[in-house]
């Protein structure tokens, strides 16, 4: 694949395939694999703790089945492309493409390697590798064992940012977190005594993308009060994230419209919850993905909430959507969060009449999955 690096970054020994090499990775295998990147997404906010993950079945050029991860406890991608074939006989010299290294442990299901080498599949070609060092090298090792061919995509970039929630829960034992607002042209966000709106409709359905691809979304007391805001995916397709609410003195009264809100709902106050987690968001995302296997939470406010992430330096990515649009600055006008650090890669990208500035670390945004193979 042209752009493409023809370097091998797993050392094989023997007369192992493995390899990330170019040549043995074709346009059609990009193509696949990228339908399998495409169905992996379908996943939305559901699979969490577990990771998006999809698959297809390729005979003869043809796509004879597909899958996806569809929920935390439902079966994996593999089994459910598998399930799809209604003939078992050509599974026979096969080639799989996922998006992620198939696991080769019992969780909730058993191992999709035990199924793969079963079904007569007798090439894998796999996005990236699994990011739990405990597991990572050892699905591809057990097919390599087996016979089958195992190729690893030459760039695992799409495929390691899929599952970047799921590589920091894994890694952090916290949940990812991505800080989001609407901010006019003049750098204000609202008014503290009445809601309006600052973003174009485009925005809005970007924003609910956002929210249809996080297990939870998360806001402050203020701005339940002032936004009564529905918090859903109404204006895309996709579930709704669980709604997590900041209250530490309980001023939300127990008739507000929020309490009747439709999904799940985390509602936080001194009352009910350890004062450790307003001390610091860092340890609010390990309770949220340690209690709560929420691995990926999109701030949405207010300015209180925006800042104290952003005074901690704790954000894995932050959406500013700029309005061309200037609102005038009353007493009650509240300012924009502020950035203040500088480690960070920034990408302007148009949006009708707004623009989204989106802000990403520097360093390792989704680290790449090393695949640690140690043959013999
Ligand atoms: N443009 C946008 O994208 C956008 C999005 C959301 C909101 N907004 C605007 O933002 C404004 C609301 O901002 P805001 O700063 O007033 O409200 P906020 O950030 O939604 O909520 C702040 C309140 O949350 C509580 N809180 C949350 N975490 C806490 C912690 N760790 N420690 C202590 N207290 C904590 C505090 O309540 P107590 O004071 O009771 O302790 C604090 O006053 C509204 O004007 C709204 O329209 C704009
Ligand atoms: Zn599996």
């Amino acid at each position: 694949m042209g752009g493409h690096p023809a370097v091998s970054k797993v050392r094989l020994s023997g007369k192992e395939t493995l390899t990330r090499m170019a040549h043995a990775f074709d346009q059609e295998d990009e193509r696949f694999l990228q339908r399998a990147l495409q169905l992996a997404e379908l996943g939305g906010n559901r699979t969490s703790p577990n990771p998006l993950v999809g698959a297809v079945v390729v005979k003869h050029g043809k796509i004879i089945g597909e899958g996806y991860h569809t929920a935390a406890g439902c079966p994996h991608a593999e089994p459910e492309a598998i399930a799809r074939i209604a003939d078992p006989h050509d599974l026979k010299g096969a080639t799989l493409y996922v998006t992620l290294e198939p696991c080769n442990h019992f969780g909730k299901t058993p191992p999709c390697t035990d199924l793969i080498i079963r079904s007569g599949i007798s090439r894998v070609v796999i996005g990236t590798g699994d990011p739990n060092p405990q597991v990572n090298g050892i699905g591809i090792k057990k097919l390599l064992n087996s016979g089958i061919e195992v190729i690893l995509a030459p760039d695992p970039k799409p495929y390691d940012r899929i599952i970047q929630a799921f590589t920091k829960g894994i890694l952090t034992q916290k949940a990812r977190v991505i800080l989001k607002w609407a901010e006019s042209s003049n750098g204000l966000i609202g008014y503290s005594d009445q809601r309006i709106l600052i973003s174009e409709r485009r925005s809005q359905i970007f924003t609910h993308r956002l929210r249809q691809a996080n297990t939870g979304i998360l806001l402050g007391a203020g701005t339940i009060l002032v936004d009564n805001p529905r918090l859903d995916t109404r204006l895309v397709a996709g579930h709704n994230p669980t709604k997590i609410v900041l209250d530490p003195q309980g001023r939300i009264p127990s008739q507000h419209p929020f309490f009747q809100l439709p999904g799940k709902k985390i509602y936080l106050n001194a009352q009910n919850t350890s004062p450790d987690i307003f001390q610091s968001p860092e340890a609010l995302l390990a309770w949220l993905y340690q209690v709560h296997q929420i691995n990926s939470v999109l701030v949405e406010g207010g300015a209180f909430v925006l800042n104290w992430f952003l005074k901690a330096n704790c954000w894995d990515e932050i959406y500013r959507i700029l309005s061309s649009k200037s609102i005038p600055e009353t007493d009650q006008a509240v300012k924009a969060p502020e950035i203040v650090v500088s480690e960070m890669q920034l990408e302007i990208h148009p949006l009708g009449k707004d623009a989204v500035w989106h802000y990403t670390r520097r360093e390792n945004s989704f680290p790449e999955v090393p695949v640690n193979l140690k043959l013999n």
